[in-house]
């Protein structure tokens, strides 16, 4: 069994964290970051600075974000206002708020509280909406191919892709989970009263295929249990944590195996590691701080320093602040420690959107460690619209329905004009702000150095 240890760098300064933050977005690898730069409009959190630049396109709030396996600098968001937006964030960071998306999904018709890339294929994005609908978009052609608009009658909790993206498991409110094939539109499996208490559960896939879930019991104690989804009928392992209320949060690790679950107003972060050999699920231990978490975000395993022997990073949110929590395994050898580190998850795409549509699956293609992780050059994400005279098979009526209406836009050409105008209106206006903030920041940058002093 592993042993672990952690420390906190814990950053106080709304300015610092500002700082953090941005450098953050610049390395485009911690989730949680860009949750909080997204939250910041949202909370009003009053300290924050308000022209603080944000990704802001969304005409309500920002519900989930998922950052983009294949492309470090590419993030997809849900929204309030029921659209789903895909955003480039640029390769030095955001200095300016960033407020045109790459592509605006529509086809939701109540707000979308769930975006999950598909772990292997390029531009591949489900989105869940509080219509119980899951939509599958082929994000390079901005188009809706698969709708599972029936299957579902209640509130989706939480989806989750399998390692190679052939299937996905939902949690909902009814309190089934469900194993759908998307492609066939099928539901290959489900589990009625997988928690048999009324709050929320949380079902994710781990690289084996078995399915990890979280919820509450009857009597409304913290259950966390792992299920082989050929045969739901009894769990593999079903456990009993205790009576707190907060839903519990599972982060995985399919290299080590070891889930983190952070429970939702905990102030702690206990983890288990996954065996086939009873109990199965084995508690390792529990990192503790003082504060409550408001939210919490995982850096993915190519950002971990492997020199340190950090094996998880977390970004716990508190009102204003952003704080890491880092994971270590204690080591006194200086070698790359290769039981720590096999081999993970890369940023290439195994497959294209279209190989996966038309029905080819792949396992993550997998990189080395060793050397440290050095982000490649990410490709510009490119949506090619296609042409709306060009017809479709009868078996894409449903996206062509959704996206009539875009599409509709795009043919009129007259509107250029006035767009450029707009444009150019707007780009004084950026130069305006500018200007503003370079004010702002040296006169912040004063106040900071007579704190300093
Ligand atoms: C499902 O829940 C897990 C754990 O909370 C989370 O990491 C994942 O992003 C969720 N998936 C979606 C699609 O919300
Ligand atoms: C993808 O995963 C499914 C479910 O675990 C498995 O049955 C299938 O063989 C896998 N396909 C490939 C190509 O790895």
């Amino acid at each position: 069994m592993m042993q672990i240890s952690w420390n906190c760098d814990y950053r106080k300064s709304s300015w610092r964290i500002r700082k953090h933050l941005l450098c953050s977005v610049r390395c485009a690898l911690c989730c949680l970051c860009i949750t909080a730069l997204f939250l910041v409009s949202l909370l009003q959190t009053g300290r924050i600075d308000k022209s603080y630049p944000t990704v802001c396109g969304h005409t309500g709030p920002v519900l989930d974000i998922d950052w983009c396996p294949h492309n470090d600098q590419v993030i997809a968001s849900g929204s309030e206002d029921c659209t789903v937006m895909v955003w480039q964030i640029p390769e030095n960071g955001l200095t300016l708020s960033l407020t045109e998306p790459v592509v605006v999904l529509e086809g939701h018709s109540k707000r979308v509280g769930i975006v999950a890339w598909h772990p292997t294929a390029r531009n591949v994005l489900l989105s869940a909406g509080c219509d119980n609908a899951i939509i599958i978009w082929n994000v390079g052609t901005g188009e809706a191919l698969i709708n599972l608009d029936d299957m579902h009658v209640d509130m989706i909790y939480n989806v989750s892709w399998n390692r190679n993206g052939s299937l996905i498991c939902t949690a909902s409110k009814d309190k089934k989970v469900r194993v759908i094939d998307p492609r066939k539109q099928e539901i290959v499996a489900e589990k009625e009263k997988t928690h048999e208490g009324a709050r929320p559960m949380r079902a994710i896939f781990l690289a084996d295929g078995n399915i990890f879930t979280t919820g509450f019991s009857r009597m409304s104690e913290r259950q966390l249990a792992l299920w082989n989804p050929k045969n739901m009928e009894e769990p593999i392992a079903l456990h009993e944590m205790d009576t707190s209320n907060g839903v519990l949060l599972p982060f995985y690790d399919p290299d080590t195996n070891i889930i983190y679950l952070c429970g939702k107003g905990d102030s702690s972060i206990r983890y288990f590691e996954i065996t086939d050999e009873s109990p199965y699920v084995h508690y390792l231990n529990t990192f503790s701080s003082k504060e409550p978490q408001r939210g919490m975000g995982f850096m993915p395993k190519r950002g971990l320093d492997v020199n340190k022997c950090e094996i998880a990073r977390f970004f716990k949110l508190h009102e204003r602040k952003c704080e890491p929590i880092i994971m270590t395994v204690p080591r006194k050898s200086d070698l790359f420690q290769d039981d720590l580190y096999p081999d993970t998850a890369g940023p290439e795409a195994a497959l294209e959107a279209e190989e996966w549509f038309e029905g080819k699956n792949a396992d993550p293609l997998l990189i080395s460690l060793k050397h440290g992780y050095i982000p490649g050059k990410n490709r510009d994400l490119k949506v090619v619209k296609k042409n709306i005279l060009d017809n479709k098979p009868a078996a894409n009526k449903k996206s062509d329905l959704i996206n009539a209406p875009k599409k509709a836009a795009d043919a009129s050409n007259t509107q250029n004009e006035a767009k450029l105008d707009e444009i150019l209106k707007e780009l004084k206006s950026i130069k305006d702000t500018i200007t503003n903030q370079d004010e702002r920041i040296s006169k912040l940058e004063q106040q900071m150095a007579k704190i300093a002093d």
